[in-house]
């Protein structure tokens, strides 16, 4: 691993620079929705939640650089990714395997996506990567457990961590986004997902502390928490336990699950300049689940 991966060292006159830079947002409403001249990298970003908002992040006009586990995104999707990105000239999208739990290559990674700046220097991340397992607590073995500790939250950290690092080399006031879970803050009914569910928590407390010492730079931190959305990850769940669905729709405030689409607009604004006095926040999108006991 490279020197500039593991030192973290930033000189008193960038802190300076930034004092002087967070202004208050004042553009039109448009252009607090706007991503334009802006890269944004999306980890998770090949598949479900993660390649949706990569394609919210290009509607709005940034430039996308996906990194997933998969060999290669979901064809379908990153097709109609590849149109967006035609469509509106000049917007960059990339796609790299990379494994987030994995320092080094997420380095290189964002190392190169800088290095491929042309005016529109890395604004911020979307830290979407996550793994889910249902396994009763008394029965979870500790080699697993850790294991959605090392994707969910040690990922999230270093996907942060190395977005923060180049932005704050590049004199960048961004924005991160940690993509948590409603199940941060509950216990889902019927689902035994401890460790799931404590890594969820673990990035929203994660967030607070990254809002506490980067809010210094300029340097925006918040979580997205989902409720139910209907992905590989949650089909994967309900074909083991189909029973499941009925309670969740029974906490369905608004009549039904979620669909990737509903985060689109949460995304976008969490990333754009509309929410420029937010940082350390938690937005919930969950269709009411958490509203009702
Ligand atoms: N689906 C839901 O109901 C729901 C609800 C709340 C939160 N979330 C969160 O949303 C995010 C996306 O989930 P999804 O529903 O789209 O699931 P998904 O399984 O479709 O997507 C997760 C993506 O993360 C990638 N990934 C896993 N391990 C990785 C690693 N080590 N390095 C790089 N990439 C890795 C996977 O390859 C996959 O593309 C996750 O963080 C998940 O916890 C999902």
């Amino acid at each position: 691993m490279s020197d500039r991966a593991t030192s973290f060292h930033i000189p008193r006159l960038h802190l300076l620079k930034f004092e002087a830079r967070r202004t208050p947002a004042t553009a039109s409403s448009n252009g607090l929705f706007s991503l334009s001249n802006k890269t944004v990298v999306i980890t998770g970003g090949g598949r479900g939640l993660g390649i949706t908002l990569a394609r919210a992040v290009l509607e709005a006009g940034g430039h996308v650089a996906c990194l997933d586990i998969l060999p290669e995104p979901a064809p379908a999707e990153w097709l109609a990714l590849q149109k967006v990105a035609h469509a509106s000239e000049g917007l960059r999208l990339s796609y790299r395997r990379v494994d987030v739990t994995d320092e080094g290559a997420l380095a290189t990674a964002f190392d190169e996506i800088d290095a491929e700046d042309s005016g529109a220097p890395l604004f911020g991340c979307i830290a979407c990567a996550g793994v889910q397992q249902k396994i009763p607590a008394l029965e979870y073995p500790q080699a697993d457990f850790e294991r959605i500790q090392r994707v969910n939250v040690t990922g999230a950290f270093l996907t942060a961590k190395h977005a923060a690092r180049i932005m704050v080399g590049n004199g960048v006031c961004g924005s991160i986004v940690l993509v948590a879970s409603m199940s941060g803050q509950i216990a889902n009914r019927g689902l035994t997902c401890t460790a799931y569910n404590a890594s969820k928590a673990a990035v929203q407390q994660m967030c607070r502390s990254l809002a506490q010492e980067w809010g210094a730079y300029g340097i925006r931190v918040n979580t997205l928490s989902p409720g139910y959305i209907r992905t590989s990850m949650t089909d994967e769940l309900l074909s083991t336990a189909p029973k499941l669905e009925g309670i969740w729709m029974a906490g369905a405030l608004l009549g039904r699950l979620g669909t990737p689409d509903d985060f689109k607009a949460p995304a976008v604004f969490l990333l754009a300049d509309g929410s420029s006095f937010m940082t350390g926040a938690d937005l919930r999108v969950d269709g009411g689940h958490c509203a009702s006991a």
